[in-house]
């Protein structure tokens, strides 16, 4: 399902929104914590609030829940205002980091609880109960009380309680963050195979880009209440609007450049060309250390081509990271990371050796430096 996606003032403006979240505020005191957030949600889309800690992921969840007032701004669901409906009447579903299961109470009750709150027959409740454990595949374990299960299996009661309700948005705030690394894997395969299924429209926050990358239809990265870009992942990784977004989602490499009257960018004594025009005399350089080609048998720089940029390099350094090796050169006093991956017939390199480095001209990033 593609839209057409239209940047107007600064605004996001989509296709056939869903929630929208319109001049969003929220001050502590003085400290304003969320500063006039803007976002629009398509009808089922899961979309990703990524951004470190602190930027402000769980406070914009929590007010689109309704546990937190904003100090400013509109909530609207399907063209419905619920700024001022409480919690439970917005028709949400909310899955936490820590699981937050009544632990005296089976798997079953545990998710039962929400349907007795809203005073369905027992037959209807028995259903639903069942439907929504198989959904997350535990209803074996029905019976059991939460602390005789896993962390993942945890985790896995609270999203079926927070979708036995059918709610029309499912909110989740870091759910996959207390699971080791293996396990997070299968929850986030889980997770989006069970949105895609129901359709259901999901806000996903996350501080991991991997999650945000690999799970969602949309990514918002935040840094200090403010939203920083909104695109896909494909768009976010290969066009990042800002230095921020380009360091915090993937790695690159960074150098300082300058431009120049024919609109090349001098790097040391090296001219290398981007995708976009330089915007100011003193820029940042980013390239992605895995888009970038070693020649460690180049003569020289020459051949500077339309479509490449070169420069020379001297080793100084090698990361073995099993599947990734990770080359450190010196490039006229700046540090360059190349990684490719690693082959059986691997020819070993030693500190002193020297390269051409290459890349394409549409895999240079270029920002002002002082953004
Ligand atoms: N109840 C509160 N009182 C004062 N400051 C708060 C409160 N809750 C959160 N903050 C501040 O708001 C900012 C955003 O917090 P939060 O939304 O929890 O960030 P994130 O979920 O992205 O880590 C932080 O600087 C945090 O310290
Ligand atoms: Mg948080």
């Amino acid at each position: 399902m593609m839209h057409q996606t239209i940047k107007r003032d600064g605004v996001e403006t989509i296709g056939d929104p869903y929630l929208c979240l319109e001049g969003m505020n929220k001050k502590y005191g003085l400290v304003e914590v969320i500063s006039n957030l803007n976002l629009a949600v398509r009808k089922g889309e899961l979309i990703a609030l990524l951004g470190p800690s602190g930027c402000g992921k769980t406070t914009t969840l929590r007010m689109i829940a309704g546990l937190i007032a904003p100090t400013a701004g509109r909530i609207t669901v399907g063209g419905r205002d619920v700024t001022q409906i409480a919690p439970h009447g917005r028709d949400m579903g909310l899955v936490f980091q820590s699981y937050a299961l009544f632990p005296h109470m089976t798997v079953a009750k545990n998710v039962a609880f929400g349907l007795e709150m809203r005073g369905l027959s027992r037959a209807d409740i028995a259903n639903k109960v069942a439907k929504a454990l198989g959904m997350v595949q535990l209803e074996h374990l029905a019976e059991r009380k939460p602390r005789e299960l896993s962390g993942g299996q945890q985790q896995r009661v609270a999203l079926a309680r927070a979708l036995v309700i059918e709610p029309s948005i499912l909110l989740l705030d870091e759910p996959l963050s207390n699971l080791d690394a293996k396990l997070r894997d299968e929850m986030r395969t889980q997770i989006r195979d069970i949105q895609q299924q129901l359709g259901i429209t999901t806000v996903f926050v996350t501080h991991d880009q991997v999650e945000a990358l690999s799970m969602c239809d949309r990514i918002v990265v935040m840094k200090g209440g403010l939203i920083e870009q909104v695109g896909t992942p494909h768009e976010i990784y290969e066009r990042p609007a800002t230095p921020f977004v380009a360091s915090f989602v993937g790695r690159t490499n960074r150098v300082k450049g300058k431009r120049t009257a024919d609109g090349c960018i001098r790097i040391g004594s090296s001219m290398i060309r981007s995708a976009r025009p330089a915007v100011q005399d003193d820029v940042m350089v980013m390239v992605r250390p895995h888009r970038i080609h070693i020649d460690w048998n180049a003569a020289s720089t020459e051949q500077q081509g339309e479509t490449a940029n070169r420069m020379a390099a001297v080793l100084s350094r090698i990361t073995f990271v099993g599947d990734v090796i990770q080359y450190h050169f010196d490039v006229g006093g700046s540090e360059f990371i190349v990684e490719e991956s690693t082959k059986k017939s691997q020819v070993s390199r030693d500190q002193g050796d020297k390269a051409v480095l290459s890349w394409s001209v549409e895999d240079t990033l270029v920002f002002g430096a002082d953004q």
